[in-house]
């Protein structure tokens, strides 16, 4: 079966893998549409693991139903890609995005569950959900990275009023200002550091405004916007530089959420996140309610992210996409793949 799989640094290629074949517990999907994540971005700058098959976003069909007896083949579905084990503390809660086990086995995020960059995956049950007829399938697989945002925006807890800060015009960033605004911040500024990615977040109307990070007068330019840093800061990116401004433009007394995840550790000015007494707060994936929201907000069209959707590519051009979604200045921002094409 054809898929694409990390072969080295800053490389991926199509490759023969094994059809999944259900084991009576699995379910068999076949795969309509998968989407290039920036985390996929950060596996193929390290060229590892490699041999991964990527891909965690995703809208398919049914093949066959496992233990999911409920499901019929031919429904159209999406699911949770992570692996949470379902009975410790966090997952008992309905955390199960903070479980230890949440990404030992998840979709596309580990060499023992080849992802959505292929014709054909086998998921366990538990986490899909079928999808409804009026959400093609390109909305479907936004379903995932919009989940992403819903989460870190309600972890920021935004008071409507807030000016909010989003620091990465990349899909993440993008849902982020987008909820921020929903939640009714009164100001959602986008900053990037690639302007034509900035532009477009006021474009597509989910920036009220666009700083440019690598002006020298980026610092200067938050805080006179905001009479002295922005009440919540949405960090996007997962870099140095970019937490760095993001503890830099937060009030006193506001709050940072990193989402951006960094692969490596990285040197942050803490002493300043301690003298203003911000808030550092974690953002990881989503709850099940969470992602069943998106799907529900997209079918109630409450919100639309196909403006989010720059291009849909075959497995042969994946290599492609990730060099023009890296090369900082396309103004692309979701491709999604079809392995049918
Ligand atoms: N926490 C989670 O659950 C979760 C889920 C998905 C993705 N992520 C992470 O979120 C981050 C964003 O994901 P994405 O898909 O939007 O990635 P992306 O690579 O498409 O977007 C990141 C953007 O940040 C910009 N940028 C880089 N440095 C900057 C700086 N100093 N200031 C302003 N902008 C800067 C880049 O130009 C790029 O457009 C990645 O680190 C990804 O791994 C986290
Ligand atoms: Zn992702
Ligand atoms: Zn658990």
């Amino acid at each position: 079966m054809k898929s694409v799989a990390i072969k080295g640094v800053k490389e991926v290629g199509v490759s023969e893998i094994e059809e999944p074949i259900s084991d009576g517990k699995k379910v068999i999907i076949e795969i309509k549409k998968a989407g290039i994540c920036g985390s996929d971005i950060h596996n193929w700058v390290a060229g590892a693991p490699q041999g991964l098959v990527m891909g965690h976003e995703y809208a398919g069909i049914v093949l066959d139903r496992g233990d999911r007896t409920d499901l019929n083949v031919g429904d159209r579905v999406t699911s949770l890609p992570i692996s949470p084990c379902g009975e410790c503390q966090a997952c008992k809660t309905g955390n199960p995005q903070y479980c230890a086990h949440t990404w030992e086995h998840a979709l596309g995020l580990s060499l023992d569950n080849p992802g959505a960059y292929s014709k054909k995956i086998a998921i366990n049950g538990d986490l899909i959900l079928k999808t409804p007829d009026n959400l093609t399938d390109e909305e479907v697989a936004m379903v995932e990275p919009t989940a992403v945002g819903l989460h870190a925006v309600h972890l920021a807890d935004i008071k409507v009023g807030a000016k909010v800060l989003v620091i990465g015009g990349g899909i993440i960033g993008l849902v982020s200002a987008l909820f921020a605004k929903k939640e009714g911040a009164s100001l959602v500024v986008v900053s990037e550091t690639n302007s034509a990615r900035g532009n477009n977040a006021v474009r597509l109307g989910v920036a009220d405004k666009f700083l440019d990070a690598k002006d020298e007068n980026f610092l200067a330019n938050s805080m006179a916007l905001t009479n002295g840093g922005f009440d919540v800061v949405l960090e996007c990116c997962g870099n140095s530089p970019a937490v760095t401004s993001a503890i830099m433009t937060c009030r006193p007394g506001g709050k940072v959420i990193l989402v951006g995840v960094a692969t490596d550790a990285i040197t942050v000015p803490t002493t300043l996140a301690v003298l203003k007494e911000i808030e550092l707060q974690g953002a990881i994936a989503y709850t099940k309610e969470e992602f069943a929201s998106c799907i529900d907000l997209m079918s109630n069209k409450q919100i639309d992210v196909m403006p989010f959707v720059s291009e849909v590519v075959p497995l042969e051009k994946v290599q492609d996409a990730f060099v023009e979604l890296t090369n900082g200045t396309s103004d692309k921002i979701k491709i999604l793949i079809d392995p049918n094409m």
